[in-house]
């Protein structure tokens, strides 16, 4: 046992664990974070995704020790007062899920996107969101969510 300090949504936090614990399996068993989720646990399906320092890293194979002072951000910490965010709200309007098992991620990897690049194109949006699979289809209405977003050009937060 170790203690790996991270900071998780804005808040310190120093949990007491084998280092070699994946990221994932701290986030949801230990700080009680259920967003990310654990589809393959083999860095395949993009459900585990979680933001380091903003950028989309998946969490389920990747040990804890490494991320040790790194600033997380899970899909709970990108609502805004207990609001959805910008992407959310898109992804909800569009419809983007099903059984919404995969949307933690792809919401994620989709705001990292975003901020980086507002207006992103096909090949852009494709290239994101390459480690992400939906087994409900709902690839389209994912893309329908980012068009909307892109078409608001970056002229809100996210
Ligand atoms: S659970 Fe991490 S990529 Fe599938
Ligand atoms: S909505 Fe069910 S896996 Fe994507």
């Amino acid at each position: 046992m170790a203690k790996s300090k991270l900071t998780v949504n804005g808040t310190a936090q120093e949990v007491d664990c084998d280092p070699a614990t994946p990221l994932l399996y701290v986030l949801r068993n230990t700080l009680n974070l259920k967003g990310a989720k654990f589809g393959c646990g083999l860095e395949q399906c993009g459900a585990c995704a979680v933001l380091i320092d903003g950028e989309p890293v998946l969490s389920c194979v990747r040990a804890v020790s490494e991320f040790d002072g790194q600033n997380i951000t899970t899909v709970e910490g990108l609502s805004e007062n207990g609001e959805p965010n910008a992407v959310q709200r898109a992804f909800i309007a569009e419809s983007a899920a099903q059984c919404g098992y995969c949307t933690s991620g792809l919401v994620v990897a989709t705001t990292a996107l975003l901020k980086r690049n507002p207006q992103p194109s096909r090949e852009d949006i494709n290239e994101a969101l390459a480690d992400h699979l939906c087994r409900c289809g709902s690839h389209v209405r994912v893309l329908k969510a980012i068009d909307r977003l892109a078409a608001a050009g970056g002229s809100h937060d996210r």
